[in-house]
């Protein structure tokens, strides 16, 4: 069949008009598929905003102090940070400079006294028994080194471990937020078993950690 453009735009004048008469008879139904993407949208916006205001409360922001001790100030004046917050908040703050922590072997369960050796077996293999022995031998410094000035990066140098297991994060390494002492291994276990302890800082907030021989 051959269409010529007049019976062409004849019959679409004709669909068109049929589908507006539809369409006409159909109002309720139009209005409805219109309406519920706006009604969709006002519950979202009111769902947002339900939200935002009950999360809106200090308990979920990070911790803000004023400068000078003033009572009150403007927001953007507000100095914010784990060193402001309660332990609620400290989980909302952003860590500009997350602490960096000396790798610790993860020990088992060791109970030491203060004043006695307090062995511990690590096991090696190797093809050259004697030359694992000398190469084992070198793993672990005979006595600490520590540098005052920059206590975690020397503590780096040595060989630490400790009892507990690694957390969900390292921005706090359990092994020194959890209260357990740090262990510093040496080969030979010294006659008497004295500690130190070290002062550390998380943001601004200083902590006191001990350590011990093993
Ligand atoms: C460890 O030895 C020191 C010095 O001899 C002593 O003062 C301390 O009480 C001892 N500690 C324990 C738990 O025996
Ligand atoms: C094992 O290691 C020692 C020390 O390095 C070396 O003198 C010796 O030749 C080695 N033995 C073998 C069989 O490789
Ligand atoms: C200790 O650390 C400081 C700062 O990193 C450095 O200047 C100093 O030389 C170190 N001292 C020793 C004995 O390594
Ligand atoms: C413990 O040992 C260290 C050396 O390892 C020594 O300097 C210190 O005097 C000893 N302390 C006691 C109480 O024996």
């Amino acid at each position: 069949m051959v269409l010529n453009p007049s019976s062409f735009w004849i019959q679409a004048n004709a669909l068109l008009r049929k589908s507006l008469t539809f369409q006409k008879r159909n109002v309720k139904t139009n209005i409805r598929l219109i309406l519920l993407p706006l009604i969709l949208c006002v519950l979202l916006v009111l769902l947002q905003n339900f939200i935002d205001t009950q999360y809106n409360t200090p308990e979920f922001k990070c911790g803000c102090v004023c400068p000078n001790n003033r009572k009150n100030c403007d927001d953007s004046e507000k100095l914010c940070g784990v060193q402001y917050s309660e332990d609620t908040q400290a989980v909302f703050c952003k860590i500009p400079n997350p602490p960096q922590w000396p790798p610790l072997l993860q020990l088992p369960y060791v109970y030491c006294k203060q004043n006695e050796s307090c062995p511990f077996n690590m096991l090696f293999t190797a093809e050259n028994q004697s030359f694992a022995q000398i190469v084992s031998e070198n793993m672990f410094p005979s006595a600490p080194t520590v540098n005052s000035s920059d206590i975690m990066t020397s503590l780096a140098s040595n060989v630490l471990g400790s009892e507990s297991s690694p957390g969900a994060n390292s921005f706090l390494e359990p092994g020194f937020t959890s209260g357990f002492p740090v262990y510093y291994l040496q080969t030979q276990c010294p006659q008497n078993n004295s500690g130190f302890t070290f002062p550390y800082q998380i943001e601004g907030k200083t902590f006191k950690q001990a350590a011990w021989k093993s």
